[in-house]
């Protein structure tokens, strides 16, 4: 039974791609807690993808924006509230590409082009998606926007290559414009470190399959699932949540503070 905790409230969703998509499956808890939602992607990834099946699914339009696009994201902002008829109250930017991993190139080899294009994506929309909502004035007071990372960010992993610094990179974002949006209207920004899940993104990460795995005998829960990443982030844009700002917010059975674990030890 879903709880109607997101009743009135209207966002955007970032970044479904096809159902494996941890944004996908947070539109879908998004709807079945009571919340509406314009759907948005990349233009090539709208064409390539399976969004159309979901927006039919949940009822829901598409407004395609490249997220390293500020005139793209400056129309969705506009558009939004033209469709909402008013501001609106929370935003998911479920957004990660890195060339460099897509093309199989190791960390110690970079490629520099490449690295500036995946930190555009993955790290610099998330700048200037919160420039558009903030300069536009665009979001209901006590609103919520949530952007979604891995712990890469703070301890190593080495196949995870540039996408760790692209993770870092974001989660400042949150804590910095968190500040000015806090002061501005009590609105929240918050990142959600998800466990490895398989998804399009996930499955560009070498031997994800072993991380999988790794992490799921490590984390005294287990490994969280898209779907339950996408009831977090309900909850994240529910009043539940309203004094929660400027944190990276561990999603992963607990992952994060095992030193070692018992099932590991007893592995090797
Ligand atoms: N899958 C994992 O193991 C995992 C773990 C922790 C965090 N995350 C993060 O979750 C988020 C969602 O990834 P996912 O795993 O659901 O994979 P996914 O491939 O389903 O989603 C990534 C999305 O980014 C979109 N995107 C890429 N370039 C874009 C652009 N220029 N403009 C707009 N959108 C663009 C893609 O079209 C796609 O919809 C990412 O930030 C990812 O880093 C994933």
């Amino acid at each position: 039974m879903s709880h109607k905790i997101l009743e009135g409230k209207k966002g955007i969703v970032f970044g479904a791609l096809d159902e494996n998509s941890i944004a996908w499956k947070t539109a879908e808890a998004i709807n079945d807690a009571g919340g509406k939602i314009i759907l948005t992607n990349a233009p090539i990834a709208i064409r390539m993808g399976n969004i159309k099946e979901l927006s039919e699914k949940i009822d829901c339009p598409i407004i395609p924006a490249d997220a390293t696009s500020v005139s793209d994201l400056e129309n969705l902002v506009k558009k939004s509230v033209e469709h909402f008829n008013g501001k609106i109250d929370f935003v998911l930017h479920s957004i990660g590409m890195s060339v460099n991993v897509r093309k199989g190139k190791d960390y110690t080899d970079l490629n520099y082009d490449w690295l500036t294009k995946g930190w555009d994506i993955s790290a610099v929309s998330f700048h200037k998606l919160l420039q558009s909502l903030y300069n536009n004035d665009i979001m209901n007071k006590w609103g919520s926007i949530v952007a979604l990372t891995y712990i890469a960010a703070q301890r190593t992993f080495p196949n995870y290559n540039d996408m760790a610094e692209n993770k870092a990179y974001l989660e400042s974002i949150a804590r910095s414009f968190g500040y000015f949006f806090g002061k501005k209207n009590k609105i929240r920004v918050n990142t959600i470190s998800q466990s490895p899940t398989i998804t399009k993104a996930g499955e560009g990460v070498k031997g994800l399959e072993g991380f999988l795995k790794y992490s799921e005998k490590m984390s005294p829960l287990g490994n969280a699932s898209a779907e339950d990443c996408a009831k977090y982030a309900v909850m994240m844009f529910s009043d539940y949540t309203k004094k929660v700002s400027l944190q990276n917010l561990y999603h992963d059975g607990g992952f994060s503070n095992v030193g070692v674990s018992q099932d590991i030890i007893d592995l090797i």
